[in-house]
């Protein structure tokens, strides 16, 4: 069966290029299918996609209102891609919002396929910093976006915001499609989140993680087709994995007995959880109660879940976080070779604008096979995708037979 694209149009003069677009997808066997915004509908008619297509170009939520089925729900699961281009300020607004008000950006929130979003407008409003903002907050969400470039616009003027060739867009769309079957077959678990350790009913130790690191990496590795295991602290967070694949725990504890658990059915284990390395030696039952003196309180090392997994003679492939307010080469380099991990991934917590807390991060990779790098700052669904790049690296690496 065809993969299909769905391809959203909206109002910009441009859309006379995805006509082109169309037709490209098409040429790779791809289905395609034109979801119009009301004034994209005003500008051409829907029937030319119709024709191109083959299929009814949907622009209005409430066409049919014979129609018992829910159009965009239907569609949805059918999306093997979301490509929109042109996509103009106005969309790409509303994306960033929430805005739900006509059939594309209804489709928008219903679907749960990749996203590729291809802008087009004048320069002023695509440099706009509101443009800017939802575009980032856009990306990172996961969306992916083939930028415009400087040229010609339809206004007369010269400037940045012109649609990227059709040529352009469309590979953008083989290459984010190629992805989402590329762990197909491959059984992950990732860890993410703070633990949390008692000291009596009412107090705990935890850290400042918000989950977030780790939630984007089980969404990337969904979104390339494994089969996705989530073991979560406490974060209130969306689950992006099968309610059935997630198992919430609050301790150190807890959470060695659910990763040993489920460590010996996956192919890839991914510690992004903020494990708690100390705990209160003892849990007290009833509350502790205040008395004039100071309270001294012993605390004991957790079990290291992940130095476990490293000893195990034939495990996972073992990608491990490291924390680090300094020295965070020699630090993380120490504790991919303490730990025997496949990979390190190691952040500077000292900075505020990234890591704990925030939608982004910057990272140091060092892999056991002696590649390292340093990111950019990037949304920690960007920061995903180049973990699991270097994870399928290992993992093709592994495949291929040795070199004499
Ligand atoms: N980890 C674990 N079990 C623990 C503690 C940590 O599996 N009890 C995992 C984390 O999920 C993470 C990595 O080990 O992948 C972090 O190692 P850790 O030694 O805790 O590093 P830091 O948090 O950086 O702590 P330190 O500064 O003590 O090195």
């Amino acid at each position: 069966m065809k993969k299909s694209v769905i391809l959203g149009v909206s109002s910009s003069i441009s859309l006379y290029k995805a006509c082109e677009i169309v037709r490209l997808l098409q040429k790779r066997d791809l289905q395609v299918q034109v979801i119009m915004t009301p004034n994209a509908g005003k500008l051409i008619s829907p029937r030319l996609f119709q024709a191109l297509t083959g299929r009814e170009v949907f622009l209005d939520m409430f066409a049919d209102a014979s129609v018992e089925r829910v159009a965009h729900i239907d569609l949805a699961r059918e999306a093997a891609l979301f490509l929109v281009a042109p996509a103009t300020a106005n969309v790409i607004g509303k994306f960033a919002a929430g805005i739900a008000d006509d059939f594309l950006t209804t489709f928008y929130l219903a679907a749960t396929c990749p996203v590729v979003i291809a802008p087009a407008m004048n320069e002023n409003m695509y440099l706009h910093g509101q443009t800017q903002e939802n575009i980032d907050k856009l990306k990172s969400r996961g969306a992916r976006f083939v930028l415009p470039g400087r040229g010609r616009l339809a206004c007369g003027d010269e400037g940045w915001g012109r649609l990227a060739p059709p040529e352009e867009i469309v590979e953008a769309t083989l290459e984010a499609l190629s992805r989402t079957s590329s762990l197909k077959g491959q059984r992950v678990l990732v860890t993410a989140g703070p633990t949390r350790e008692a000291v009596d009913p009412v107090r705990y130790f935890t850290n400042r993680s918000s989950g977030r690191m780790g939630y984007a990496l089980a969404e990337e590795a969904v979104s390339r087709g494994a089969e996705v295991f989530l073991v979560s602290g406490p974060v209130s967070l969306p689950v992006p994995v099968k309610q059935n694949h997630v198992r919430r725990i609050d301790t150190a504890a807890e959470m060695e007995t659910a990763v040993l658990e489920l460590a010996g059915e996956v192919d890839i284990v991914i510690m992004a959880a903020a494990v708690a390395g100390f705990r209160p030696a003892r849990a007290e039952e009833n509350k502790i109660k205040k008395t004039g003196a100071d309270l001294k309180l012993s605390l004991v090392r957790t079990p290291d879940i992940l130095a476990a997994l490293g000893r195990r003679a034939r495990g996972p492939i073992l990608v491990g976080f490291a924390a680090e307010t300094g020295r965070i080469e020699d630090n993380a380099r120490a504790k991919l070779q303490d730990k025997n991990l496949d990979m390190v991934v190691a952040n500077d917590v000292s900075r505020p604008d990234v890591g704990f807390g925030s939608d982004f991060n910057r990272v140091f990779v060092i892999t056991r096979n002696g590649r390292s790098f340093q990111t950019e700052k990037m949304s920690k669904r960007e920061i995903s995708r180049v973990i699991f790049n270097e994870i399928e690296g290992i993992i093709a690496r592994e495949k291929s037979p040795p070199t004499p």
